[in-house]
């Protein structure tokens, strides 16, 4: 469903307005279920993700309304439904947090397993343990995830590995619980300290995001709420790498560089020059590029949500790379589509060693998921000749007016439905 077609070798050149942050964005629309009131979500990303979870909170009883492209007015208050089983929940990720949100506002949930991007396994063993150790009963039926407790109690909860997910949904389920609930080895990526900062505007009591503890102390209300959500450090990154792989000049608007630190100073190893400013960052690139060693980890390190674009820009790039994936498992199925433009990459577990080359060439590929979508265009961005990209439904998944954004800044692209 729906191609892109890229005729590549156009140096990017301009300015491009960044949104909202997705990953905040599908954290925070569930989050409003918390309130029981009318919030305004401002910022709000237009993107396929966005549309499935409005969707989902239509269907269990929020009133919604879009102000505009980027404004949400979401009224909880006539949700009383703790089961949220609609269709499109089965396509994200994010569904997950209705679990969160609903346990923690009607101490039962339940909610369709998430779908979302298909890189390998995504367990949610930790989520599950978040909401036993609140004091829920949890149990997985028919793909439905369900949750229910007579009380929830605050609890002192390690998680083994920094999870996002985990990390947010424990804070959804333990807004209202009694007493204090501290999460240890929390996730610190921005999108867990905006979510926080929407529940704390609601009313919650949270501490520590953007630490490695959080603590959650429980109260008895909370209300609506305005809320703009954070630049996407993720798109941001897109199209910083995009203007360096087409050896052209781009700044990326209305983002925060503190989030971007992990991929400027990757870029400055492979010779790319910064410009910095306040809200801004602008890329550009006089000499080649050289080869860089990089590892994806958690936040501040450098996002894995890059990894499958990096690995397009460090094909070009003079000598061998090294990238190695340390978040998730299997997240380098896409290598076989990038090497179709010629790119010379061999893989062996979690590490990709990348040997640059000149030239790459156009081809016919597929977006397996959202991140190696994007790569796939960047890589065509780069290519001599026309390369046609599938299953562009991955991509709309995270990049808003993804075509119209890039030709703006010079590149020949244009969507076949
Ligand atoms: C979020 O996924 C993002 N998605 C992902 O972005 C991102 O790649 C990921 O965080 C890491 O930054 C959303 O925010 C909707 P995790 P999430 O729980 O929360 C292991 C994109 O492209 N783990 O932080 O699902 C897991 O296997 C998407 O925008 C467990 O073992 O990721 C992984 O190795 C793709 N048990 C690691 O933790 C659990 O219960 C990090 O996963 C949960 C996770």
């Amino acid at each position: 469903m729906g191609q892109l077609i890229v005729c590549g070798q156009k140096p990017l050149f301009g300015d491009v307005n960044i949104n909202g942050a997705k990953n905040a964005a599908v954290a925070i629309i569930p989050a409003a279920v918390c309130a029981g009131g009318l919030c305004r979500i401002e910022n709000l990303p237009h993107i396929e993700d966005v549309v499935c979870l409005v969707e989902a909170m239509e269907h269990i009883g929020a009133d919604v309304r879009f102000i505009d492209d980027h404004t949400l007015e979401l009224d909880t208050s006539a949700v009383a439904e703790h089961r949220a089983l609609h269709d499109s929940l089965k396509k994200i990720r994010a569904s997950y947090y209705l679990a969160g949100a609903l346990l923690g506002r009607f101490k039962k949930a339940e909610v369709h397993l998430p779908g979302g991007c298909n890189f390998g396994s995504r367990p949610i063993d930790l989520h599950v343990k978040g909401f036993e150790m609140l004091g829920a009963e949890v149990s997985i039926e028919h793909g439905v995830i369900k949750a229910s407790a007579d009380r929830l109690t605050g609890a002192r909860i390690y998680l083994d590995t920094a999870s996002v997910g985990a990390t947010i949904n424990i804070m959804l389920a333990a807004v209202y619980a009694e007493g204090e609930t501290i999460i240890e080895n929390a996730a610190k990526e921005p999108h867990v300290v905006d979510t926080a900062g929407f529940l704390n505007t609601m009313g919650a009591n949270i501490k520590g995001a953007g630490t490695d503890v959080i603590r959650v102390r429980g109260v008895q209300r909370m209300r609506g709420a305005e809320y703009t959500i954070i630049p996407d450090q993720i798109e941001a990154g897109t199209y910083m790498i995009a203007g360096a792989i087409t050896g052209g000049r781009v700044t990326v608007r209305n983002i925060i560089p503190k989030h971007m630190e992990s991929l400027v100073a990757k870029l400055k190893e492979m010779r790319c020059a910064i410009d910095e400013g306040d809200d801004f960052i602008t890329v550009s690139r006089g000499e080649p590029l050289i080869g860089a060693n990089i590892k994806t980890t958690t936040y501040p390190g450098f996002p894995t949500d890059l990894q499958p674009q990096t690995t397009a820009l460090l094909s070009i790039a003079e000598g061998d790379s090294i990238l190695t994936e340390d978040v998730w498992e299997n997240r380098f199925q896409y290598i076989d589509e990038i090497r179709k433009f010629g790119a010379d990459i061999t893989v062996k577990g979690r590490v990709a060693v990348i040997r640059g080359r000149q030239d790459l060439t156009g081809a016919q590929v597929a977006a397996t998921d959202l991140r190696a979508g994007v790569a796939m265009v960047i890589a065509g961005l780069a290519a001599k000749g026309e390369t046609v990209i599938d299953e562009v439904k991955y991509i709309d998944r995270g990049y808003e007016n993804i075509e119209q954004k890039l030709a703006a800044l010079g590149a020949d692209i244009r969507r076949l439905d």
